[in-house]
């Protein structure tokens, strides 16, 4: 299928999806939504695909919601049609996916970074929400994802100020999983996501729901629902198939079942 918006390619088991709007720094309109769902879409139901890399260019993963698309509406506008509200479904695909970030990653480019499950930044990258510095504020998830990364206080400084923050900062504050030389980006983001799609399929979707369920639940149901999860797996051909090769020291081959 082509796509507008999106480069959308396979590597081995790994679903690539680079953003590609360059002439906007990859400003995140309605076409980017409806394409990026509905590449997600055809990589969940690719049983060949076990994690997906979202990306951007060199000097952006996104700059944000596009301001040109947004600058003429009025409320009535916004409201009647839930403006942001179908980025939600992009928060809520199954499969793994990392972002690899390079440069601006800023508003809702910030945001769409942490709808994914891993950030692997750029040295170069800076992250940002500078919403309030066009008279707004995050509008697809920011003020809620980015505090639950990084607390209260950072997510107060970065919110109410508008001031990027550069890798390093992002990851001493926990937004970043981990910050890599600019060359490497790619093929770090890649070769963990090639890791991830070695392993066991339910293993890997269940364990992306146990850590997502610990920010919207209590500890005692988390712990609870952890443990559900952790004794279905013994239902499964490679939960046997995983410890016996551990036992005779040799490698699982795991069949997704
Ligand atoms: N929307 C639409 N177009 C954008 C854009 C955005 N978010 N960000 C950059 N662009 C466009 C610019 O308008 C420019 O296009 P023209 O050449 O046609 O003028 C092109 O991309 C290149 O940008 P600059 O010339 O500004 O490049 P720069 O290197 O001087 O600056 C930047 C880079 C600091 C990232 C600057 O572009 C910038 O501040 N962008 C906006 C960042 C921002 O405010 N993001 C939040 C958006 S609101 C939001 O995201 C709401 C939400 O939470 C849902």
């Amino acid at each position: 299928m082509a796509y507008e918006t999106l480069i959308v390619e396979t590597r081995g088991a790994i679903g690539l999806i680079t953003l590609n709007r360059p002439q906007a720094l990859n400003a995140l309109n309605s076409m980017v939504l409806k394409e990026l769902l509905q590449a997600y879409e055809a990589f969940q139901a690719d049983d060949a695909v076990g994690a997906m890399v979202l990306t951007g260019s060199e000097r952006a993963f996104a700059a944000g919601a596009d301001i040109k698309e947004m600058q003429p509406l009025d409320y009535v506008d916004v409201y009647g049609r839930d403006l942001m509200s179908g980025w939600d479904d992009v928060a809520k695909v199954r499969k793994p996916v990392i972002a690899a970030v390079s440069g601006f990653a800023l508003g809702g480019g910030c945001e769409l970074a942490m709808m994914c499950d891993i950030i692997i930044a750029s040295e170069t990258a800076k992250f940002g929400q500078p919403e309030i510095t066009l008279g707004v504020i995050p509008g697809m998830g920011g003020s809620q994802r980015l505090t639950r990364a990084v607390g209260r206080y950072k997510a107060m400084d970065l919110i109410l100020t508008g001031r990027l923050m550069d890798a390093a900062e992002a990851e001493r504050a926990g937004l970043v999983s981990r910050v890599v030389a600019p060359e490497r980006l790619l093929d770090e983001a890649l070769e963990a996501a090639a890791k991830i799609a070695s392993l066991s399929r339910p293993s890997v979707l269940m364990a992306k729901e146990a850590v997502n369920r610990a920010l919207e639940t209590t500890l005692e149901e988390g712990l609870r629902f952890e443990r559900r999860l952790f004794h279905s797996l013994f239902s499964t051909e490679d939960q046997k198939e995983g410890m016996t090769a551990f036992i005779e020291k040799r490698k699982p081959a795991f069949k997704n079942r």
